[in-house]
């Protein structure tokens, strides 16, 4: 099965997936930003879904990039009060459907990109570091939350993945850190274990 294959997947678990899915980790992803030079007013949220990560990160403007309509038509409806149901507290989120490997916006226009929990499901990776290499401005970061396979959990996680049919791919902090310094980011580790951030400067 192909990438597409796990979008599919995404498509019908999407009404689902909030209430399965913990709350993003909040410090990680701050610590994580607070690499960038200069304040962080766009922020583009790639592989989104949900809008379950964005909406744990500040900045101005907040877009949720994903190719699954029915996971960008939850982060939606966060935005949007309805009856017996509050906006959600953190403000509103955009939303583009695409693919996060051939973005259309502009070069140097982003302050911010982040990925949790989806680079590894994206089939073309380098596209998609090269796309955030080209539309973060000059002091700009590339923040991946992603799960160490040679972690025991994580290596659960990618034989459970697989036994399901999705094409994951996943990488270690040194593999994933190695990916973005070919693409020409100064890199940071942040935190190792199951979950662990890598974050690229664009210099
Ligand atoms: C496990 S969900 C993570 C969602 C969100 N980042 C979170 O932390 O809850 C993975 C998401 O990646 C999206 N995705 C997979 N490949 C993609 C691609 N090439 N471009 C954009 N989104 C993609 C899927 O549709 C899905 O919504």
């Amino acid at each position: 099965m192909h990438g597409l294959g796990d979008v599919r997947f995404f498509d019908r678990v999407a009404r689902l997936y909030d209430w399965v899915m913990p709350a993003a980790d909040q410090q990680s992803l701050a610590a994580a930003l607070s690499r960038a030079d200069g304040d962080i007013d766009r922020l583009l949220d790639f592989g989104g879904g949900t809008g379950r990560a964005t909406i744990a990160v500040d900045a101005a403007e907040r877009t949720v990039v994903d190719i699954s309509r029915p996971m960008l038509r939850r982060a939606q409806a966060r935005t949007a009060s309805g009856p017996g149901r509050p906006a959600d507290p953190s403000g509103p989120l955009a939303t583009v459907q695409g693919d996060a490997g051939r973005l259309a916006v502009g070069d140097n226009t982003i302050d911010a990109a982040i990925v949790v929990d989806a680079f590894h499901h994206m089939p073309a990776q380098a596209a998609v570091v090269s796309e955030a290499q080209r539309v973060l401005r000059p002091g700009g970061v590339f923040v991946v939350r992603e799960f160490d396979p040679s972690h025991p959990l994580g290596w659960l996680l990618a034989r459970g993945e697989h036994s399901i049919g999705m094409n994951s791919t996943f990488h270690t902090p040194a593999e994933l850190a190695e990916l973005l310094a070919d693409a020409g980011f100064e890199v940071e580790i942040l935190d190792a274990g199951f979950e662990y951030t890598v974050v690229g400067t664009n210099r």
